[in-house]
């Protein structure tokens, strides 16, 4: 196998020490171990309609707060909806709301426990490719307004994460696909082993091998943790999670992607853009680029440049005329780098 010999997985936990909290992750756990690691609390699981529509039968012990799947769904209306649940069920500081399912799942998950009654125990089991490698990671959390992605939200670690990989069986394969836009990008800005790794096996052998899978979950969660511990608070290091995501978040919008796909597109750019600033000596964009393609990402797309300069602009990254990208000296680490609105437009054609 990869880094490990190939004994069978058993669950073990890491712990991640936060500002005010220890988060514990439980890797490799049954779903049914659940109410063991929460044993002091009433359990309240919230979900979607697809997970629960796959895996009700694993929630019948607890009460279920359904939601409606997709983006569009994180937002305001549906956390009113969950909030009128809790209080029906009496939910109170005793409670532990347990998120189960995709980003959007786990992101609301995060909020409303923040918010409801100024702040409840949480958990959160990801049960996308995305998640697991990503979103359950960092305390971020928060909705949506309008058009506004993760407009209302806060910081808050959740009291544990549980991995229980056999929910990825049910898993639709583009999910997969888009969940390993955020696996390549971490491989990118943080680790040129899991680079090679990815080189040498496909998709398909991470959908079918579930010890592969494990690990390379594992150490995605890792990278995330190591880096979002280091810097909880995205003041220096945490921004390099945003590689390929200026250019990306961009195209997303203005296309309608999903975001795998922009933050490949967006991986592409930032790569050939920092083999055209001067002072890096990067010189890999081929590689990442058959990569990226290797796992069914898009790697260029045809555009509008102007209206893509023109969102860039308004980018909340932007400082005064530079906006900071996210450049790679060489597959395994990545930099912060300060580009003026003039030197971007000069290269934008040819990068993007
Ligand atoms: N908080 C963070 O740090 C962070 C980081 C990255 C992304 N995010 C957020 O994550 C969200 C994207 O996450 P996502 O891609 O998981 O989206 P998602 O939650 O919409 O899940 C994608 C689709 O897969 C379905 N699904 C999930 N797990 C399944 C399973 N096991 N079986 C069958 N279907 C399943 C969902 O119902 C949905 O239709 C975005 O809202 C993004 O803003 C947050
Ligand atoms: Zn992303």
């Amino acid at each position: 196998m990869w880094l490990r010999l190939p004994v069978k997985y058993i669950m073990h936990t890491s712990e991640y020490t936060f500002s005010k909290k220890k988060v514990s992750c439980y890797y490799d756990a049954d779903f049914s171990l659940l109410a063991g690691l929460v044993q002091d609390k009433n359990i309240v699981i919230l979900t979607d309609e697809h997970v629960y529509e796959h895996h009700a039968k694993r929630f019948a012990a607890w009460p279920v707060i359904k939601i409606a799947a997709g983006e569009a769904h994180k937002n305001q209306a549906t956390v009113d909806h969950i909030v009128q649940e809790l209080i029906k069920r009496g939910a109170n500081k005793n409670t532990c709301l347990i998120g189960v399912g995709g980003g959007v799942v786990t992101d609301i998950t995060g909020y409303v426990a923040a918010v409801y009654m100024r702040g409840i125990p949480f958990g959160l089991v990801p049960t996308s490719i995305l998640a697991m490698a990503d979103a359950a990671i960092g305390g971020k959390n928060g909705i949506d307004v309008g058009l506004y992605k993760n407009m209302l939200g806060t910081i808050l670690q959740p009291d544990l994460i549980l991995y229980d990989y056999s929910f990825l069986q049910t898993l639709p394969v583009r999910e997969w696909v888009n969940g390993f836009a955020e696996i390549i990008k971490h491989a990118c800005i943080k680790d040129a082993l899991l680079f090679s790794v990815l080189e040498r096996y496909s998709l398909h052998d991470f959908q079918t091998d579930q010890t592969l899978i494990a690990e390379l979950i594992e150490k995605n969660a890792a990278i995330k943790s190591g880096v979002v511990t280091a810097d909880e608070f995205e003041k220096g290091d945490r921004k390099l999670l945003n590689f390929g995501h200026t250019i990306g978040h961009a195209i997303e919008n203005l296309h309608e992607l999903p975001h795998g796909h922009a933050v490949s597109i967006g991986m592409v750019a930032a790569c050939n853009l920092s083999e055209k600033i001067n002072g890096l000596h990067f010189n890999e964009a081929s590689r990442i680029v058959k990569l990226l393609a290797k796992y069914h990402l898009p790697v260029d797309i045809e555009t509008n440049h102007e209206k893509v300069f023109e969102v860039l602009k308004m980018d909340k990254k932007r400082r005064e005329d530079g906006i900071d990208f996210i450049l790679l000296d060489t597959i395994g680490k990545a930099g912060i780098v300060r580009i003026s609105l003039d030197e971007l437009e000069k290269h934008f054609k040819e990068i993007l």
